[in-house]
């Protein structure tokens, strides 16, 4: 089930590497960023020679924030999920420190859409600056639809149920509509055949993990002030644009396992957060060794770490899955 992550032995310098003119400045997102490719000989083996990268830089108030999207790689890796591969990265050249996040789909080959298109489709006043009104069940008409034209087939709802959990655990609020999408072949199809879709990578989890709070602030939260903040974290899609909809990290999933409990694999769900919290410790340990020009603290490592700890034994209560036995 554990994916073993891509693991870089240096931080990765972009200064010398072509920029994609195509997306040179990158105009979607909150976050300054350049598309680049890799030398055909990259520095390391877990980099693919020519592939374009993201280099994506941390918001101007949070400087290292960026590591957020490394931490959160290793994560989905540790739960099997697909979780685009990200470095920590800089440029030798300006100073910036940044995430260097691979390519998810095939230029050329496949299409990527963003979840906003559709649910902009679905209703046509949708508020895409805030997706005020982005909701699951909008997303289960879209999903429903593709399914019935027979484009999509994967399982859906286990996606969503599995990206809810990874959310839940790296405590993202930012999924929003156009942090999700859905890749379709190109290639070969001619319309009206839909070609086939699927789901896009979990892409876009720096909004997470506590990237707000200084270290220095939170060192001294009791455990009840952590659960406190944990309590507070929401999803940014609602279950409805009902007045008594639910939102909350573990509600939102409680809802769903309830709902979709006939479709999904409750033990595959489970089996995606059966690890403990030294696996969860140590599958992030090397990165404080490794030099950017904003490196990873590590006092910020410790908050990400208890954060991370204590939202495991939550959803292991909600899965019903059994505690590593001490030791
Ligand atoms: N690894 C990737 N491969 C291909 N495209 C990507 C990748 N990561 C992001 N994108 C595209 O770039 C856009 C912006 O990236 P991303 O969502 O990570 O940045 P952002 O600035 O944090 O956005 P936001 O305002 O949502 O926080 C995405 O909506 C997606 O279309
Ligand atoms: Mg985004």
């Amino acid at each position: 089930m554990r994916q073993p992550p891509l693991i870089q032995t240096h931080a990765f310098d972009v200064a010398e590497w072509e920029v994609d003119a195509e997306f040179g400045v990158f105009p979607q997102g909150a976050r300054a960023k350049d598309a680049v490719f890799a030398p055909a000989l990259p520095p390391e083996a877990v980099l693919v020679g020519g592939k374009r990268y993201l280099f994506k830089r941390s918001k101007r108030s949070y400087p290292d924030q960026f590591w957020g999207e490394v931490i959160a790689y290793r994560v989905g890796c540790l739960m099997g999920l697909q979780v685009p591969p990200a470095f920590a990265a800089f440029n030798s050249r300006t100073g910036h420190s940044a995430a260097l996040i691979e390519w998810f789909y095939r230029d050329g080959a496949e299409l990527f859409a963003l979840g906003g298109d559709f649910m902009q489709m679905l209703r046509p006043d949708f508020d895409r600056d805030r997706g005020t009104q982005h909701n699951l069940q909008d997303v289960e008409r879209l999903m429903r639809a593709l399914v019935h034209t027979g484009a999509l087939t994967q399982n859906w709802r286990q996606w969503w149920a599995e990206a809810l959990l990874f959310d839940a655990l790296i405590g993202n609020s930012d999924r929003h509509q156009d942090n999700w999408g859905l890749i379709f072949e190109s290639a070969g199809r001619q319309p009206p055949n839909m070609p086939p879709c699927r789901l896009a990578p979990l892409f876009d989890n720096g909004t997470s993990l506590g990237h707000e709070r200084f270290p220095e602030r939170v060192a001294g939260w009791t455990d009840a002030r952590l659960d406190q903040y944990i309590d507070r974290g929401t999803h940014h899609i609602k279950s409805s644009i009902d007045p008594g909809h639910v939102q909350g990290h573990l509600a939102l999933l409680r809802h769903v396992l309830h709902d979709w409990a006939q479709h999904l694999d409750l033990n595959l769900l489970r089996s995606r957060i059966d690890f403990s919290a030294d696996d969860l410790t140590s599958c992030v340990g090397d990165l404080v060794h490794l030099p950017v020009p904003s490196p990873l603290s590590t006092a910020r490592m410790r908050f990400v770490c208890r954060l991370l700890v204590r939202r495991l034994t939550l959803l292991k209560e909600l899965l019903d899955v059994p505690a590593a036995p001490p030791g």
